[in-house]
């Protein structure tokens, strides 16, 4: 791009980069192209199907003509079937005025964000965080403020360190349970905990990711803060969607409840933005939401083994640790063990990025670097993946870390 076009582009589009993990798959596209054989573990979408009877509801929409622009908070059947789920699986009891459908559960926070953020305003993110979430602030002209929650902590929010960051210009605190890319999960005690902190602090609002909720193993157990804090609801805005739970990715469908002069104003800047939803999309996820929901628990044992098993074969790798996650479906393995090492062709590992350069180039293996997640050094990989390719990139890795002196 020549120096003049830059200078056209505004500097909210100067201050934002494109998501690593979309520039990590550009770079798997890119040596598949030359002829490589790599192994992906950045994905982060369900690689199984939409459940039939999904798909089926959007060609039905198609053929009975359930094509055109709807409300830009969403058509009411699906508002409705929205208003059902909150309150069957989170005791959430939302008004249809207090609902709104979004292009994914990305559009509703970005939205939420510009219809409330002014220059200077600061939105908290803990760290590990989803690498979206900084970004979507700073294009708002908010600030991000980063608190490093490190593995000790769970890697989650401990009440301290939030009272600790709160200040007349908070606006928002971002909350990701189950979290991309720890898997942590806020349990309800420690919900608690963090609803008395803000408790104290009126003029701060929390914004909760839950689009994981139903990716969650063993005992643990999805809880809502806007549910387990019910003070908090008056400002909260609980954001979920189909993408995860259904495999519906592509489909661009996400939903949130939260106060009426909030979803009002969101609902606003989508009529002035994308319009609405698609109207296929939205026949689509209405029934996602109230038909069966065996697909889900279906997909989420799927998700399990997957998750028992890498767990296992990272943690037999020397100089690399591996929590187990309690949800979603990535791992965050420490290299801090790693670092230091030499490769055979001479390099010192010095970064989480170094290692994730080494193992694209010598296994084979695309993973993503914690420092895109604001915590390092660590790896994030994605098992939403076959077994084969969990046994066989785990197995690369191995030899590619036993290589190392
Ligand atoms: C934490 C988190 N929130 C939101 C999203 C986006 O969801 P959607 O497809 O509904 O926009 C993702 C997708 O990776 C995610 O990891």
């Amino acid at each position: 791009m020549s120096g003049v076009d830059t200078l056209f582009l505004a500097d909210r589009a100067r201050a934002i980069k494109p998501s690593p993990s979309m520039a990590a798959k550009t770079r798997v596209d890119q040596l598949r192209a030359q002829g490589r054989d790599i192994i992906d573990f950045t994905v982060g979408e369900p690689d199984l199907p939409t459940p039939a009877h999904i798909v089926q509801a959007g060609i039905d929409a198609l053929n009975s003509g359930d094509i055109r622009y709807t409300a830009s908070a969403g058509a009411r059947p699906l508002l409705e079937a929205v208003r059902a789920k909150f309150q069957r699986e989170n005791s959430l009891d939302y008004g249809l005025d207090e609902l709104i459908v979004g292009v994914g559960a990305k559009q509703l926070i970005f939205t939420a964000l510009a219809a409330t953020v002014q220059a200077g305003d600061e939105v908290i993110i803990p760290a590990p965080y989803w690498v979206s979430y900084p970004d979507m602030v700073l294009v708002n002209d908010g600030t991000p403020v980063v608190l490093a929650c490190p593995e000790a902590d769970g890697f989650k929010l401990t009440p301290q360190a939030l009272e600790a960051a709160i200040t007349p210009r908070t606006k928002w605190v971002l909350l990701n349970t189950p979290s991309n890319p720890t898997g942590a999960m806020y349990g309800a005690d420690e919900l608690r905990a963090l609803g008395e902190v803000l408790a104290r602090h009126p003029h701060v609002w929390l914004m909760t990711d839950e689009i994981y909720e139903h990716l969650a193993y063993g005992q643990a157990r999805h809880a809502s803060p806007a549910a387990v804090v019910p003070a908090l609801a008056a400002r909260t805005l609980t954001i979920n969607g189909v993408s995860k739970a259904y495999a519906m990715t592509g489909w661009r469908l996400g939903y949130a409840g939260g106060p009426k002069p909030l979803i009002k104003a969101m609902a606003t800047l989508i009529s002035q933005s994308t319009s609405c939803v698609s109207a296929i999309s939205q026949s689509a996820a209405r029934v996602a939401l109230t038909a069966d929901q065996r697909c889900v628990s279906e997909a989420a044992a799927v998700f399990h083994l997957r998750r028992d098993r890498i767990v296992a074969l990272l943690n037999a790798v020397p100089g690399i640790r591996c929590p187990q996650p309690q949800g979603a479906f990535y791992v965050y393995p420490s290299v801090d063990g790693l670092l230091g090492k030499r490769t055979p062709a001479g390099r010192v590992l010095e970064t989480d990025l170094d290692v994730v350069m080494y193992l694209l180039d010598e296994a084979g293996v695309a993973v993503l670097d914690g420092a895109a997640y604001g915590l390092s050094p660590y790896l994030r990989l994605s098992f939403a993946t076959s077994m084969e390719n969990i046994e066989e990139g785990c197995r690369r890795i191995r030899e590619a870390c036993a290589a190392l002196r």
